[in-house]
């Protein structure tokens, strides 16, 4: 499903968005938070991983994953290999970022999966992980027949684009709940950092928009004219 404009320039955006989005988690966790660590006697270090990861690494990282197709010149199987390469690296930092959050409990003495933000994001990863494996069987090694490819790619794209508006969503939810505990221990509700907070979780909504925006426009022409149209 293409509309009637093309998607370069969205890319462009997307791109901006995306790093916009990379360096305000950042400033947030290294600058006002302290910092990251894997070990440390401040686990709130431990913690910060999480956040970094998530949005860097899931919702960054799997949004030009997304995009691939439309944002580069390239073979069909040339963006394919791209598209599935950038998906594995998103959902390898994302279970990182999520163990990242399990070990600061645990050695916190925090109880687990106790919120909505926790189950949300299990079923997220879950998903995304069967999301890659169903479509690395299927389109890549070994490859359905092209009746399989065909009738599996509207799933593929509907249940990609489910999994990754829930995951921008999780990922606000999870910036408002670390504000809130953040704001029940101080945290002035005007401070620099409750807003450069609530502008993250803004920067990653509207790169979710540029993400989606650009997947429904026109790619660039297929390079070779002989590729199955998936
Ligand atoms: C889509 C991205 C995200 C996913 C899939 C995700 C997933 C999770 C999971 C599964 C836990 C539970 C860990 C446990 O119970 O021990 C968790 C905890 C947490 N996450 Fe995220 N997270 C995401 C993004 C974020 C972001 C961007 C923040 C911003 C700070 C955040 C803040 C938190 C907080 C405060 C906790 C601890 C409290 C709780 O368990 O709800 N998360 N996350």
């Amino acid at each position: 499903m293409a509309f009637e404009f093309k998607a370069l320039p969205f890319t462009f955006v997307t791109h901006a968005l995306a790093i916009a989005g990379a360096v305000l988690v950042l400033v947030w966790c290294i600058h006002f938070r302290g910092g990251l660590a894997w070990e440390a006697s401040n686990k709130s270090l431990i913690f910060n991983i999480h956040p970094v990861l998530m949005l860097i690494g899931l919702i960054i990282i799997g949004g030009e994953a997304i995009i691939s197709y439309k944002s580069l010149p390239l073979k069909k199987q040339e963006k394919k290999l791209i598209h599935l390469v950038l998906h594995a690296v998103a959902l390898i930092l994302g279970i990182i970022g999520i163990y990242t959050a399990f070990k600061f409990h645990n050695e916190s003495g925090i109880a687990n999966l106790y919120s909505l933000h926790s189950w949300l994001g299990i079923a997220i990863i879950v998903l995304y992980g069967i999301q890659w494996i169903y479509g690395f069987l299927v389109f890549f090694f070994p490859g359905g027949s092209t009746a399989v490819m065909s009738e599996s790619l509207p799933w593929h794209v509907l249940l990609g684009a489910f999994a990754y508006i829930l995951a921008v969503a999780n990922a606000a939810i999870g910036l408002l709940e670390k504000l809130t505990f953040l704001e029940n221990s101080g945290l002035a509700r005007y401070s620099p950092e409750a807003l450069l907070i609530n502008f993250t979780a803004v920067v990653a909504i509207l790169y979710a928009a540029f993400v989606i925006l650009t997947v429904i426009g026109q790619g660039p022409p297929v390079k070779d004219s002989t590729a199955v149209q998936e």
